[in-house]
This record gives C-alpha cells, sequence and structure tokens, in this order.
C-alpha cells in the first residue's frame, strides 16, 4: 500500500507560483485534506500528484515508484499512477446504466472476466448502497444517489488511492453532511489513502486524519485537524480554521521574572499571561531572527540562479482583524517588539457570576444547543460561545473569564505562534 512523498514540488505559470517548494508526506490510508482559500493551489497539486499536471520542478513518489523527477526526467502518465479519481463535475454517462456507468472502465480495460465485473460491481455498489438502482438511468436519480454512483465509479477499478476535488459541493447541506458520513465509512472499508480537496474547513477538519493547509502555494500547516485548531502556526491558520472564528487582541508587554507575561488589552487593562510550556520570550526572538536570516539567505542563494524566477505572486503578510464597534478607527498603530496578538477561540471565553472583566452583551444569537455571544469591551467586541439554552438580554452586563491554557501567544512581528497558555484578567 502507497504512500505518497512530494519533495519540493513547484508549479510555475510564468513568474506566479501556484504551488511553492512543497514539501508533503501522505502516510498509507490516512485521509488527508487540502485546505486553503480559492486559487491557493489545491487543485493544481492534487492533479500533479495524479499525473494531469507537470510540475516545473520537484519529485513525486507513490509508494516505491518515483512517478516525477524533473532532475531525472521522470513523468509516468496519470493511467499508470494506479490512482483513482472523483472530480467535482463527476459527470455520469446518461444513456447509461447505473450498471454500466461503474462497470464501464473495467470492461474497457479487458482485464476482466463478465463474472469478475458482475462481482466488482456489486461489492462497490453495496458500500455506496447504490445496489437496488442498477438499472436505472442518472436522471432517475436523486443527486446524492448520483454522486454515489460517481464514488461507486472511482472505487471499482480498485485504486489504491484516491483523488477527490471538492466532491461534495454540488449537494445541499443536509446531504453533504451525511455523504460526509458515507465517505469516513467508505474509507475505512476500502483501507484506500484518500487525499481531498475542500475549501471549507469544517469539512477538512471532520474528515481528515491530517490537514494540509496551503496558502498563496506555500503550505502553512501539516497535522491532525485538532492540532491545527488547539495550536495554529500562525495567525493565517487561527484565522482559517474554526467556526465562529477565533478573536484576535492586541497586547503589548513584557515578560516578568516568573515566565509569565504582563500585558495590557483592551487599552489599557492588565493582564497575566502564563504560558502552557516553559517560553523564553528572548530565545524566541533569537530563533525568530536566525530563521529570517536564513530565509533571507537562501531566497539571495536562489536568485544567483540563472534560471530562478522571482515570485510575482508574493507572500504577503497576513492582516489579523480585530472586531472593534468603531470599525473604521486604526486599530492596530506601528507594532514593536513589545506587541503581540492574542488568539482566543469562542469557546474559551465563559460566562462567570463574579470576577474577571465585565462586558456588555452586544448581541446574542440562541441556537438552543448553544448561543453565540457578541461582548463588547470597550470599543472592542469579543465573540463566545456559550452552551445550553441560556438567555442574555442585549445590554445587560456580564463578566466574563478566559477558561483554559489554550490561547494562542503570537509574534506581531512575523504573525508565528509562540506558545499556548492561561490568560488571567
Ligand atoms: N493553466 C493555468 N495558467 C495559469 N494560471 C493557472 C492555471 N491553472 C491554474 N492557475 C492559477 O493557479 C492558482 C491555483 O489554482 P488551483 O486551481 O490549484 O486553485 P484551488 O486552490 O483549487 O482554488 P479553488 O478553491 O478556487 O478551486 C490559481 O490562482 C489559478 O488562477
Ligand atoms: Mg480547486
Amino acid at each position: 500500500m502507497p504512500k505518497i512523498v512530494l519533495t519540493d514540488v513547484t508549479k510555475r505559470w510564468g513568474n506566479f507560483y501556484a504551488v511553492d517548494h512543497l514539501n508533503l508526506v501522505i502516510d498509507d490510508q490516512s485521509f488527508v485534506t487540502l485546505l486553503g482559500p480559492s486559487g491557493c493551489g489545491k487543485t493544481t497539486t492534487l492533479r500533479m500528484i495524479a499525473g494531469l499536471e507537470t510540475p516545473t520542478s520537484g519529485r513525486i513518489e507513490i509508494g516505491d515508484q518515483v512517478v516525477f523527477d524533473s532532475e531525472k526526467g521522470i513523468n509516468i502518465p496519470a493511467n499508470k499512477r494506479h490512482v483513482g479519481f472523483l472530480f467535482q463535475n463527476y459527470a455520469l454517462w446518461p444513456n447509461m446504466t447505473v450498471y454500466q456507468n461503474i462497470s464501464f472502465g473495467l470492461k474497457n480495460s479487458k482485464k476482466y472476466t463478465k463474472e469478475e465485473i458482475d462481482e466488482i460491481v456489486q461489492r462497490v455498489s453495496h458500500i455506496v448502497k447504490i445496489e437496488m438502482f442498477m438499472d436505472r438511468y442518472p436522471s432517475e436519480l436523486s443527486g446524492g444517489q448520483q454522486q454515489r454512483v460517481a464514488i461507486a465509479r472511482t472505487l471499482a477499478p480498485q485504486p489504491q488511492v484516491i483523488f477527490m476535488d471538492e466532491p461534495l459541493s454540488n449537494l445541499d447541506a443536509k446531504l453533504r453532511l451525511e455523504m460526509r458520513a458515507e465517505l469516513q465509512r467508505l474509507h475505512l472499508d476500502t483501507g484506500c489513502t484518500f487525499v481531498y480537496v475542500t475549501h471549507d474547513q469544517m469539512e477538512a477538519m471532520t474528515l481528515a486524519t491530517r490537514i494540509c493547509l496551503i496558502d498563496n502555494g506555500v503550505l502553512q500547516q501539516y497535522d491532525a485537524p485538532l492540532d491545527v485548531y488547539n495550536r495554529p502556526n500562525n495567525l493565517f491558520v487561527a484565522d482559517f480554521v474554526g467556526s465562529p472564528s477565533i478573536n484576535f487582541v492586541d497586547a503589548h508587554g513584557v515578560q516578568a521574572e516568573d515566565g509569565s507575561m504582563d500585558f495590557s488589552v483592551f487599552s489599557g487593562l492588565k493582564a497575566k499571561f502564563k504560558f502552557a510550556n516553559k517560553t523564553d520570550i528572548k530565545k524566541f526572538r533569537e530563533e525568530e531572527s536566525s530563521l529570517m536570516n536564513a530565509k533571507a539567505e537562501e531566497a539571495e542563494e536562489a536568485s544567483k540562479d540563472k534560471k530562478h524566477v522571482e515570485k510575482g505572486n508574493k507572500d504577503v503578510k497576513f492582516n489579523y482583524h480585530i472586531a472593534r464597534v468603531d470599525e473604521d478607527k486604526d486599530a492596530s498603530p506601528e507594532a514593536t517588539l513589545d506587541d503581540y496578538v492574542l488568539g482566543i477561540r469562542p469557546e474559551a471565553i465563559k460566562v462567570v457570576s463574579k470576577g474577571g472583566i465585565e462586558a456588555e452583551v452586544y448581541s446574542a444569537m440562541p441556537t438552543g444547543m448553544e448561543t453565540t455571544l457578541r461582548l463588547r469591551i470597550g470599543n472592542f467586541i469579543l465573540t463566545g460561545v456559550v452552551f445550553g439554552g441560556i438567555t442574555y438580554k442585549i445590554g445587560q452586563t456580564v463578566n466574563i473569564k478566559f477558561e483554559g491554557d489554550g490561547i494562542s501567544l503570537f509574534s506581531r512581528e512575523s504573525g508565528r505562534i509562540i506558545d499556548t497558555g492561561a490568560l488571567e484578567v
């Protein structure tokens, strides 16, 4: 069974880098989602692994076979890579029955006897629960059933790796949820490696064993979903995953003797941030500047190469958003080295009977299971989620605290995470 290894894979058109030096190891039998905003390079990455797009440079291995190597001039065609596809526009043949649709590729390959084809079709249609529709035409099926036929057709040649590019985007919300659960089962039942493209962070979170989050062709984080959620590498990742979004809060301060940070937040309020792990800010800064130097050196080295093409679509610093009542005010003045950004997940905000800080209920949206609260502190707005059916009056004052040691602290300069910790106000 195959593991997929991408080494330094780049795809550019002119000076536009769709995928920028991507290194990735997709473990055997894993379910990896490629996630990121529109145009970040997800489909291009998938197509390169599948053999439908030729990388500009780099190396790709599937199992023990090198399927692409720009230096050695290796490029195995797609039909010899033993992979299956399922794309967003999974056109079924309208003039063929479900059985014919599923068996079409098998018949063409001439590898199987009629009995073997029968058996395979039966098995895969059982997995996706469409065995009762074998004689129907696609037009006689619902959207979800058609989608399942398309999945069965992908499974029929028994690929060891299955690539899917937003296969559920045509379905309505309820069906999508149902199909998600089925895909998860399918992954278990087939033991295949799944590589799945989506721009829906919820889909990526719920399905994947590992998420590969990309921005502007550059890998941002490659981790298990909950690690991406709880310990985002940088401000971009923190902002991209989670709904409602994470709250960003500017913090200004220095590290105290005992290792904690003495911060001023929300325009003058005193707060203490206690790192979950022993962290030395000075050391972090040193590491960060040596990292930046190394990067600059690398860029200079690369620019000396005659074949080097400067990246036209420059990587820009992520502009994090701080929610305020007076949105048009310039919230973040020029940053100094004593400036940081806190990332507070909505569920870390707890309404308490006393202590903490006072906040005004700006809006309250109960769904029954939980209530999304927007809380005003001075001119700042925090979004919190409170579980259970509690009613809040708009304008009422509540006391809030920040719970747990899962609050992220980021360097304002680079946007990188320093560590997580607890915030006491
Ligand atoms: N043939 C091409 N020539 C030039 N640029 C291209 C070509 N194909 C894709 N691109 C560009 O490469 C970038 C990555 O495209 P890709 O299709 O991989 O995005 P994506 O992450 O799948 O986005 P979406 O979520 O919108 O499907 C895009 O900015 C796109 O415009
Ligand atoms: Mg795409």
